[in-house]
């Protein structure tokens, strides 16, 4: 089977075996048989770069439900499952008027993987409204709760992209939510504008989500017209005395604080300034609008993207003297 519908990026790769599980019960059947010791957890795909063939079983996270646990005049708990689309999800809190995600509208894949890599966007990271998650277990074949303190939650990062990585499948993640006096979060990036522009004075959580989903449509391909997989690296972080001697150089370079000693540099800067911006090399490239996406514009194969992406990390290294780190998870 192609697992071209299945990655957000649109590699037409092929696995093997492919099953899609829609309850735990399953999933502990699928993890068990002995005849596929060769396993892919896929979720929404969203995260991730093909760059060949999977020879084994992929096993598609298809877990869903939304579910309120509790609530009070104030907040409400909700747990939904791993297999719920994160913007739809974040639709449905919107419609609900429950506020706390809002800034997260219009971000790829599912509910499932959120955790795994912190998703972030204006201001807001998924740990903010995170109260706890359940997973299952490879080792046990249990499941087990991990708390906020538990996942140990950094930019683009959690004990699932480190001690933890391969070793559980997130099934569930419960959130809190305002239901009342939301406290909005519109000082970041281009939303104060945006909002402006809508003519809207004093915001409501359903008028910040539409100024994201503007923002992001004006300068975030659309996965489902062009294959890509969000921010391709993350932003580096620097010592300040590096940075201090970098903008002796380069005087135009932006950067955001992180502690007394660190700033962190957007890696789109440093690769627009690298001239690969808006490059296509026949099938791929680099997005037009924001440096930091590579783009699949039709069968390009992972492994040339792949590639592009080691000739952006390598020509960023000479010219800044700087890491970029891949954001998505090569297969
Ligand atoms: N910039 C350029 N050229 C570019 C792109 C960016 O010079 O082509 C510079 C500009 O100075 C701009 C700054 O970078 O002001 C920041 O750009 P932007 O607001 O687009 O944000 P980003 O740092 O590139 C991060 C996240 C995005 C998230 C936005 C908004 C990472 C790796 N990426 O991008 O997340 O939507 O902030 O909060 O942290 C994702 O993770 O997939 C993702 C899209």
């Amino acid at each position: 089977i192609s697992l071209k519908p299945y990655n957000t990026f649109g590699i037409d790769v092929l696995a093997s075996f492919f099953i899609s599980v829609s309850n735990i019960d399953e999933l502990k059947q699928v993890l068990a048989l002995k005849e596929y010791p060769n396993k892919l957890i896929l979720g929404g795909g969203s995260n991730m770069l093909l760059t060949k063939d999977f020879k084994g079983l992929v096993i598609h996270i298809n877990l869903k439900g939304i579910e309120i646990i509790s609530e009070n005049d104030d907040f409400v708990t909700i747990k939904a499952c791993a297999g719920e689309n994160w913007h739809e999800f974040v639709l449905w809190c919107i419609s609900n008027d429950f506020g706390g995600i809002e800034n997260l509208s219009l971000i790829p894949g599912n509910v499932g993987t959120a955790p795994i890599q912190n998703i972030g966007a204006y201001g807001v990271e998924l740990k903010d409204t995170f109260v706890s998650c359940e997973a299952l277990s490879l080792e046990t074949k249990t499941i087990e709760t991990f708390t906020k303190t538990d996942c140990d939650f950094g930019y683009r990062n959690s004990i699932f992209k480190q001690h933890a990585k391969g070793k559980y499948i997130i099934t569930s993640v419960t959130f809190i939510l305002s239901k009342k006096n939301h406290k909005l979060h519109i000082n970041y990036g281009a939303i104060a504008s945006q909002l402006e522009t809508m003519h809207v004075t004093k915001p409501t959580i359903q008028e910040v989500s539409k100024a994201v989903i503007a923002i992001r449509e004006s300068k975030l391909p659309n996965p489902k017209e062009i294959g890509n997989s969000g921010s391709f690296f993350k932003n580096p972080v620097i010592s300040k005395s590096n940075f201090d001697k970098l903008s002796q150089n380069f005087s135009d370079i932006p950067s955001y604080p992180i502690s007394e000693s660190e700033v962190k540099v957007p890696a789109g800067w440093l690769i627009e300034k690298a001239g690969f911006k808006g490059k296509q090399f026949g099938n791929y490239g680099v997005h037009k609008k924001q440096a930091l996406v590579l783009v699949n514009y039709g069968n390009a194969k992972g492994s040339d993207i792949l590639d592009l992406s080691k000739l952006i990390q390598k020509t960023v290294k000479r010219l800044f003297d700087i890491s970029i780190e891949a954001e998505v998870n090569i297969l």
